[in-house]
C-alpha cells in the first residue's frame, strides 16, 4: 500500500529534528491520509527505536488514523460547552445509527466519525464538523439530511 520512497522521503526529512517521531506520523497522515502499518519498521529503523515503541506511540494517539479514512469524515465535538449541550446524547445517536464507535468508519466506507475537542462554535453545540464543513446544534435527524444531501 505505501509508496516506500516517499515514506523514506518524508522519514528523512524530519530526521534532524529533536523529537522527530510525532512530525513523522504527522506527516504521514498528511500525505497518505493514514499510517500504514509497513511503515512502523520504516520509522523504527530511521529513528533507533524498536518497532514497539514506534507502535506505541502510533496507537497511543488516536489522531493517527491507522486505516484510510471513509469517503466522508465526521467530527462530532466532545468538549465541555458542546457536552452541557447534550453532545454526548447526540453523538451516541449518530454513533449508533451509523453502527460505528468512535474513530469507525462504516461498513460501506462512506464515513468515519471522530471526536473533536472544541471548534470555536461552542455557542451552536453541539457542534460537528463534516467534511470541514461545520454543522451548528447537531441531531441525528440533521446528521441524516447532512449525509443524504452529500451523497445526492
Ligand atoms: Fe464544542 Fe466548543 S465545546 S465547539
Amino acid at each position: 500500500v505505501l509508496d516506500a520512497q516517499r515514506a523514506q522521503e518524508i522519514i528523512d526529512a524530519h530526521l534532524a529534528l529533536e523529537g522527530p517521531l510525532l512530525p513523522i506520523l504527522h506527516a504521514f497522515v498528511e500525505e497518505f491520509g493514514f499510517v500504514d502499518d509497513t511503515a512502523v519498521p520504516l520509522i523504527a529503523n530511521a529513528l533507533n527505536l524498536s518497532r514497539a515503541e514506534v507502535h506505541g506511540v502510533l496507537t497511543f494517539y488516536h489522531d493517527f488514523r491507522r486505516e484510510p479514512a471513509g469517503k466522508h469524515v465526521l467530527k462530532i465535538c466532545r468538549a465541555e460547552a458542546c457536552q452541557a449541550r447534550g453532545s454526548e446524547s447526540v453523538a451516541r445517536h449518530c454513533l449508533a445509527d451509523l453502527g460505528v464507535d468512535w474513530h469507525g468508519t462504516t461498513q460501506d466506507g462512506a464515513i468515519t466519525v471522530e471526536p473533536v475537542y472544541c471548534l470555536g462554535l461552542c455557542a451552536n453545540g453541539p457542534s460537528a464538523l463534516f467534511d470541514d464543513e461545520p454543522i451548528a446544534a447537531l441531531t441525528a435527524d440533521k446528521l441524516v439530511s447532512v449525509i443524504e444531501e452529500a451523497e445526492s
